[in-house]
């Protein structure tokens, strides 16, 4: 099987592409075979050493994927063929840790995805939803669970409310576009191009501002008659001060990351003047302290994509081997919405 990996930390440019042999399914795990894995934001500081994690080297990048289960460990129980008198719910609870050679599977690892196949915890992998591909199942996990996080657990967004979503047509701004439409509130989405928001206007955006080329914090006054209620904010640098600027009475700005590689101050004065808060994001932290909670803000989101309430967008595919490519086209802006690596 293939791994991407990266022996030292640096450029997306130096990592490899190695053929290793796969390691026996122990206890409790399950192997999967890796259909599709996320390309984010994250995988990318991961390797350029920038994330506030740093792994031991070598490792292999890759924090999502979506895949089919190919190995059960000996004490994993197999899932019982007749569920149909048991609500979705039920047949996880009885069942897990259960899974099937063929179940469709994705799972948020934190490193390890870019390969042809990964061992896990049988707790790990969740189920599929039937009308999610692979791709779309493999690059909403992390980006709708945060947005959903964001929205209803650090703050609580209200229907009329107006979102102003940065980097709206990046990965977590679409998923947070998306939420906040559901949720019923009136979306701004701040892009850098045409193209960019042309993606936001398809997925729905009430309101797209181009903040290469527009006035941010004028441009949400004029829009929202004289303030927004929430900004989302996963770019930083010097937009976030301009976004701050554009809340409105008792408004909070929602820290959720830097991908401009700049982390700004925030000016007090402005966060005292109408009553305003700043608040930080990191769903991560989180899902790891809060398991339990985390699987039921998950159980909430797939509701929803089960219904078609909320709509993941199918992402650009990269050859696994063309690792490299996918992190630097990211870095470099030139991806538009979500992307992810395929092995078939
Ligand atoms: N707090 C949390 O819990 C959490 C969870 C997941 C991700 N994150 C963080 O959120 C950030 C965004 O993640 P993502 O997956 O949405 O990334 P992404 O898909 O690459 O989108 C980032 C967006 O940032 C904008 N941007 C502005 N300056 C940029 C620059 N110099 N380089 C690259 N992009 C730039 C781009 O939009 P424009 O060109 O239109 O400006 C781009 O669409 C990352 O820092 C990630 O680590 C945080």
């Amino acid at each position: 099987m293939r791994a991407v990996v990266c022996r030292t930390l640096g450029e997306p440019e130096e990592l490899d592409v190695v053929e290793r042999d796969s390691a026996p399914c122990g206890p409790g795990q399950v192997r999967i075979r890796v259909w599709a894995a996320g390309v984010n934001y994250v995988d990318a500081l991961f390797v350029q050493g920038r994330y506030q994690i740093k792994p031991p080297l070598p490792f292999v990048p890759g924090s999502e994927l979506a895949g089919e289960i190919t190995e059960v460990g000996a004490d994993v129980g197999g899932r019982s063929s007749d569920t149909s008198d048991l609500a979705a719910d039920d047949v996880m609870d009885a069942a897990t840790p259960g899974w099937q050679v063929g179940d469709r599977v994705f799972a948020s690892i934190g490193l390890g995805a870019f390969a042809d196949e990964v061992l896990v915890p049988a707790s790990v992998p969740v189920p599929i939803p039937a009308n999610l591909s692979y791709g779309q199942a493999a690059t909403m996990g992390q980006s709708y669970a945060t947005a959903w996080f964001t929205l209803t657990r650090r703050t609580a967004v209200q229907p009329g409310d107006w979102v102003v979503v940065l980097g709206a047509a990046g990965g977590l701004g679409l998923a947070t576009l998306d939420v906040a439409r559901f949720l019923g509130a009136n979306t701004i989405a701040v892009a850098s191009s045409a193209e960019r928001l042309r993606l936001c206007i398809e997925r729905g955006a009430h309101q797209v501002v181009d903040y290469s080329a527009e006035d941010l914090k004028s441009r949400v006054r004029e829009l929202t008659g004289g303030g927004a209620q929430i900004v989302v904010d996963p770019v930083g640098g010097p937009t976030t001060d301009a976004a701050l600027r554009a809340l409105g009475n008792g408004g909070r700005l929602m820290v959720l990351g830097f991908a401009s590689g700049d982390i700004p101050d925030v000016a007090a004065n402005q966060v005292l003047l109408r009553n305003r808060s700043v608040l930080g994001v990191d769903w991560g932290a989180w899902a790891m302290a809060e398991p339990e909670a985390n699987r039921a803000l998950m159980d909430e989101v797939l509701g929803c994509v089960e219904s078609g309430d909320l709509r993941p967008v199918e992402p650009t595919g990269y050859a696994l081997n063309d690792a490299s490519s996918a992190l630097r086209d990211l870095l470099e802006r030139r991806v538009v919405g979500k992307a992810c690596l395929t092995t078939g």
